[in-house]
Protein backbone atom coordinates (compact mmCIF):
# COMPACT_ATOMS: atom_id res chain seq x y z
CA UNK A 1 0.00 0.00 0.00
CA UNK A 2 1.48 3.38 -1.13
CA UNK A 3 2.19 5.76 1.89
CA UNK A 4 0.08 9.14 2.18
CA UNK A 5 1.28 11.72 3.50
CA UNK A 6 -0.09 15.79 3.26
CA UNK A 7 2.26 19.00 3.00
CA UNK A 8 1.15 22.37 3.36
CA UNK A 9 3.38 25.17 2.08
CA UNK A 10 3.66 23.18 -1.01
CA UNK A 11 4.25 25.69 -3.12
CA UNK A 12 7.47 26.93 -1.15
CA UNK A 13 11.31 26.64 -0.98
CA UNK A 14 11.50 24.11 1.24
CA UNK A 15 7.45 22.56 0.58
CA UNK A 16 8.46 21.72 -2.91
CA UNK A 17 11.71 20.25 -2.10
CA UNK A 18 10.17 18.23 0.22
CA UNK A 19 7.38 17.00 -1.92
CA UNK A 20 9.95 15.64 -4.52
CA UNK A 21 12.07 13.96 -1.63
CA UNK A 22 8.98 12.37 -0.54
CA UNK A 23 7.96 11.41 -4.22
CA UNK A 24 11.56 9.59 -4.86
CA UNK A 25 11.23 7.72 -1.93
CA UNK A 26 7.94 6.09 -3.06
CA UNK A 27 5.26 8.43 -1.17
CA UNK A 28 2.11 9.68 -2.55
CA UNK A 29 1.89 13.17 -1.75
CA UNK A 30 -1.09 15.36 -1.23
CA UNK A 31 0.65 19.68 -1.48
CA UNK A 32 -1.36 22.46 0.29
CA UNK A 33 -0.70 25.95 -0.55
CA UNK A 34 -2.32 29.23 -0.96
CA UNK A 35 0.03 30.32 -3.43
CA UNK A 36 0.05 28.37 -6.78
CA UNK A 37 -1.85 27.78 -9.40
CA UNK A 38 -0.72 23.97 -9.95
CA UNK A 39 0.46 21.99 -8.82
CA UNK A 40 4.40 21.48 -8.22
CA UNK A 41 6.51 18.52 -9.31
CA UNK A 42 6.12 15.46 -7.26
CA UNK A 43 2.33 16.33 -5.86
CA UNK A 44 -0.22 13.98 -6.84
CA UNK A 45 -3.26 15.69 -5.59
CA UNK A 46 -2.77 19.76 -5.14
CA UNK A 47 -5.31 21.39 -2.53
CA UNK A 48 -5.07 25.03 -2.99
CA UNK A 49 -6.37 26.59 0.13
CA UNK A 50 -5.92 28.96 3.33
CA UNK A 51 -4.82 26.39 5.90
CA UNK A 52 -5.34 29.23 8.82
CA UNK A 53 -9.20 29.14 8.02
CA UNK A 54 -11.17 26.52 9.69
CA UNK A 55 -13.73 25.38 6.79
CA UNK A 56 -10.82 25.40 4.71
CA UNK A 57 -8.38 23.21 6.83
CA UNK A 58 -11.82 20.69 7.34
CA UNK A 59 -12.59 20.95 3.57
CA UNK A 60 -8.85 19.74 2.84
CA UNK A 61 -9.06 16.49 5.41
CA UNK A 62 -12.97 15.79 3.83
CA UNK A 63 -11.31 15.85 0.21
CA UNK A 64 -8.48 13.21 1.72
CA UNK A 65 -10.33 11.19 2.72
CA UNK A 66 -12.99 10.45 0.51
CA UNK A 67 -10.34 11.04 -2.53
CA UNK A 68 -7.55 9.00 -0.66
CA UNK A 69 -8.78 7.21 2.26
CA UNK A 70 -5.66 7.05 4.35
CA UNK A 71 -2.89 9.20 5.69
CA UNK A 72 0.52 8.22 7.04
CA UNK A 73 1.96 11.91 7.68
CA UNK A 74 1.21 15.15 8.14
CA UNK A 75 4.14 17.74 7.33
CA UNK A 76 3.16 21.22 8.68
CA UNK A 77 5.24 23.07 6.40
CA UNK A 78 3.71 26.14 5.62
CA UNK A 79 4.71 29.72 7.79
CA UNK A 80 4.91 33.47 7.41
CA UNK A 81 7.44 35.80 8.11
CA UNK A 82 7.02 39.55 10.13
CA UNK A 83 10.30 40.89 10.36
CA UNK A 84 9.72 44.22 12.69
CA UNK A 85 10.30 45.16 16.09
CA UNK A 86 7.11 44.07 18.21
CA UNK A 87 6.32 47.48 19.07
CA UNK A 88 5.72 48.30 15.85
CA UNK A 89 3.94 44.90 14.79
CA UNK A 90 0.67 45.51 14.22
CA UNK A 91 -2.52 43.29 16.06
CA UNK A 92 -2.91 42.11 11.95
CA UNK A 93 0.42 41.28 11.81
CA UNK A 94 0.74 39.12 14.64
CA UNK A 95 -2.68 37.48 14.02
CA UNK A 96 -1.41 37.26 10.67
CA UNK A 97 1.72 35.46 12.04
CA UNK A 98 -0.13 33.04 14.55
CA UNK A 99 -3.04 31.91 11.99
CA UNK A 100 -0.41 30.83 9.68
CA UNK A 101 2.60 29.54 12.08
CA UNK A 102 0.49 28.38 14.97
CA UNK A 103 -3.46 28.18 14.60
CA UNK A 104 -3.65 26.41 11.13
CA UNK A 105 -1.00 23.34 12.94
CA UNK A 106 -3.66 22.77 15.46
CA UNK A 107 -6.36 22.66 13.21
CA UNK A 108 -4.53 20.59 10.56
CA UNK A 109 -3.79 17.97 13.54
CA UNK A 110 -7.47 18.25 14.88
CA UNK A 111 -9.19 17.36 11.25
CA UNK A 112 -5.82 14.88 10.31
CA UNK A 113 -6.35 13.00 13.70
CA UNK A 114 -9.18 10.31 12.69
CA UNK A 115 -7.45 9.75 9.37
CA UNK A 116 -3.74 9.33 11.32
CA UNK A 117 -5.14 7.43 14.25
CA UNK A 118 -6.77 4.33 11.58
CA UNK A 119 -3.58 3.15 11.07
CA UNK A 120 -0.99 5.04 12.89
CA UNK A 121 1.63 7.71 11.35
CA UNK A 122 3.46 10.71 11.77
CA UNK A 123 3.23 14.76 12.37
CA UNK A 124 6.12 16.50 11.69
CA UNK A 125 6.34 20.20 12.04
CA UNK A 126 8.51 22.66 10.31
CA UNK A 127 9.63 24.94 13.05
CA UNK A 128 12.85 27.58 13.20
CA UNK A 129 16.12 27.61 15.01
CA UNK A 130 14.16 30.62 16.03
CA UNK A 131 12.88 28.33 18.60
CA UNK A 132 15.89 28.27 20.28
CA UNK A 133 17.82 31.32 19.85
CA UNK A 134 16.19 34.65 18.03
CA UNK A 135 17.73 38.07 16.96
CA UNK A 136 16.00 41.77 17.17
CA UNK A 137 12.95 42.64 14.80
CA UNK A 138 11.50 39.26 14.45
CA UNK A 139 9.58 38.72 17.89
CA UNK A 140 6.26 37.40 16.28
CA UNK A 141 7.70 34.78 14.15
CA UNK A 142 10.10 33.30 17.62
CA UNK A 143 7.01 33.55 19.53
CA UNK A 144 5.24 31.76 17.25
CA UNK A 145 7.89 29.04 16.60
CA UNK A 146 8.66 28.81 20.57
CA UNK A 147 4.93 27.54 20.60
CA UNK A 148 5.30 25.36 17.89
CA UNK A 149 8.01 23.11 19.49
CA UNK A 150 5.68 23.14 22.98
CA UNK A 151 2.76 21.97 21.06
CA UNK A 152 5.16 19.35 19.35
CA UNK A 153 5.68 18.06 22.71
CA UNK A 154 2.47 18.07 24.54
CA UNK A 155 0.85 16.43 21.38
CA UNK A 156 3.15 14.00 21.36
CA UNK A 157 2.37 12.73 24.41
CA UNK A 158 -1.37 13.15 23.69
CA UNK A 159 -1.18 11.24 20.81
CA UNK A 160 1.47 8.50 21.67
CA UNK A 161 -1.09 5.60 22.53
CA UNK A 162 -2.55 6.25 19.43
CA UNK A 163 0.30 4.82 17.77
CA UNK A 164 1.12 8.55 15.96
CA UNK A 165 4.19 10.20 16.45
CA UNK A 166 5.27 13.97 16.60
CA UNK A 167 8.34 15.49 15.95
CA UNK A 168 9.66 19.20 14.64
CA UNK A 169 12.25 20.37 12.19
CA UNK A 170 14.04 23.49 12.95
CA UNK A 171 16.00 24.91 9.70
CA UNK A 172 18.53 27.59 10.14
CA UNK A 173 19.30 29.65 7.54
CA UNK A 174 17.82 28.02 3.81
CA UNK A 175 17.94 29.10 0.16
CA UNK A 176 14.32 29.89 -0.49
CA UNK A 177 11.75 32.70 -1.04
CA UNK A 178 11.01 33.40 2.92
CA UNK A 179 15.11 33.71 3.84
CA UNK A 180 15.93 36.13 0.42
CA UNK A 181 12.62 37.98 0.94
CA UNK A 182 14.17 38.45 4.56
CA UNK A 183 17.42 39.67 3.33
CA UNK A 184 16.24 42.30 1.42
CA UNK A 185 14.31 43.74 3.96
CA UNK A 186 17.42 44.85 6.24
CA UNK A 187 18.47 45.84 2.89
CA UNK A 188 21.99 47.54 2.86
CA UNK A 189 22.77 49.99 0.91
CA UNK A 190 24.09 48.80 -2.58
CA UNK A 191 24.38 45.46 -1.65
CA UNK A 192 22.42 42.92 -3.85
CA UNK A 193 20.96 39.48 -2.55
CA UNK A 194 23.94 37.45 -3.88
CA UNK A 195 26.47 39.45 -2.05
CA UNK A 196 23.94 39.53 1.54
CA UNK A 197 23.91 35.55 0.57
CA UNK A 198 27.02 35.16 0.67
CA UNK A 199 28.07 37.42 3.69
CA UNK A 200 25.62 35.30 5.66
CA UNK A 201 27.32 32.23 4.50
CA UNK A 202 30.48 33.17 4.68
CA UNK A 203 29.25 33.73 8.26
CA UNK A 204 27.73 30.77 9.32
CA UNK A 205 29.78 27.52 11.19
CA UNK A 206 29.84 25.64 7.56
CA UNK A 207 30.45 28.32 5.17
CA UNK A 208 27.44 27.90 3.33
CA UNK A 209 23.59 28.44 3.60
CA UNK A 210 20.84 25.00 3.60
CA UNK A 211 19.31 23.55 0.60
CA UNK A 212 15.60 23.10 0.81
CA UNK A 213 16.09 19.46 -0.04
CA UNK A 214 18.28 19.23 2.93
CA UNK A 215 15.38 20.20 5.21
CA UNK A 216 13.05 17.72 3.06
CA UNK A 217 15.37 14.62 4.28
CA UNK A 218 15.11 15.43 7.86
CA UNK A 219 11.84 15.73 7.62
CA UNK A 220 11.33 12.32 5.88
CA UNK A 221 14.01 10.60 8.29
CA UNK A 222 10.66 11.72 11.23
CA UNK A 223 7.89 10.98 8.89
CA UNK A 224 9.35 7.33 7.98
CA UNK A 225 8.06 4.96 10.56
CA UNK A 226 10.53 2.64 9.14
CA UNK A 227 13.66 5.20 10.15
CA UNK A 228 12.58 6.52 13.56
CA UNK A 229 9.81 4.80 15.17
CA UNK A 230 10.92 4.97 18.58
CA UNK A 231 11.34 8.63 18.20
CA UNK A 232 8.35 11.19 19.40
CA UNK A 233 8.56 14.73 20.76
CA UNK A 234 11.44 15.79 19.80
CA UNK A 235 13.01 18.79 17.83
CA UNK A 236 15.40 18.02 15.08
CA UNK A 237 18.02 20.91 14.14
CA UNK A 238 19.25 20.88 10.74
CA UNK A 239 21.17 24.42 11.21
CA UNK A 240 24.84 23.86 9.44
CA UNK A 241 26.03 24.19 13.53
CA UNK A 242 24.37 27.59 13.53
CA UNK A 243 23.09 27.25 17.37
CA UNK A 244 26.06 25.09 18.35
CA UNK A 245 28.63 27.93 18.23
CA UNK A 246 28.33 30.36 21.30
CA UNK A 247 27.47 34.27 20.04
CA UNK A 248 30.25 35.76 22.00
CA UNK A 249 32.76 33.64 20.15
P1 LIG B 1 8.44 30.12 1.57
O1 LIG B 1 7.94 31.50 1.82
O2 LIG B 1 9.28 29.81 0.39
O3 LIG B 1 7.18 29.10 1.54
C1 LIG B 1 6.13 29.15 2.47
C2 LIG B 1 4.86 28.69 1.77
O4 LIG B 1 3.81 28.62 2.73
C3 LIG B 1 4.41 29.66 0.67
O5 LIG B 1 4.26 28.96 -0.56
C4 LIG B 1 3.09 30.22 1.20
O6 LIG B 1 2.14 30.49 0.17
C5 LIG B 1 2.63 29.10 2.12
N1 LIG B 1 1.70 29.58 3.16
C6 LIG B 1 1.97 30.47 4.15
N2 LIG B 1 0.87 30.68 4.88
C7 LIG B 1 -0.12 29.90 4.34
C8 LIG B 1 -1.48 29.69 4.65
N3 LIG B 1 -2.08 30.34 5.66
N4 LIG B 1 -2.20 28.82 3.88
C9 LIG B 1 -1.61 28.16 2.85
N5 LIG B 1 -0.33 28.32 2.51
C10 LIG B 1 0.42 29.19 3.25
O7 LIG B 1 9.17 29.70 2.92
P2 LIG B 1 10.17 28.48 3.25
O8 LIG B 1 11.49 29.06 3.49
O9 LIG B 1 9.99 27.37 2.29
O10 LIG B 1 9.57 28.07 4.68
C11 LIG B 1 8.91 26.85 4.96
C12 LIG B 1 8.89 26.69 6.48
O11 LIG B 1 10.24 26.63 6.95
C13 LIG B 1 8.22 27.84 7.23
O12 LIG B 1 7.44 27.34 8.30
C14 LIG B 1 9.40 28.65 7.75
O13 LIG B 1 9.07 29.37 8.90
C15 LIG B 1 10.41 27.55 8.02
N6 LIG B 1 11.79 28.01 8.07
C16 LIG B 1 12.44 28.51 6.96
C17 LIG B 1 13.76 28.94 7.05
C18 LIG B 1 14.53 29.50 5.88
O14 LIG B 1 15.67 29.95 6.05
N7 LIG B 1 14.00 29.48 4.66
C19 LIG B 1 14.50 28.84 8.31
C20 LIG B 1 13.75 28.30 9.41
C21 LIG B 1 12.44 27.90 9.27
Amino acid sequence: MQRVVLITGVAGGIGRATAQVFAEAGWRVVGVDRGADAAPEGVARYIRADIADIAASQAIFAEVTSEEGRLDALVNNAGVQVAKPLVETTPEEWDTVMGSNLRSVYLAIRHAHPLLRAQGGAIVNVSSVHAVATSANIAAYAASKGALSALTRAVAIELARERIRVNAVLPGAVDTPMLHAGLMRGHVAGANLEELMGALAARTVMGRIGHPREIGRAILFLADETLSSFITGQELVVDGGATARLSTE
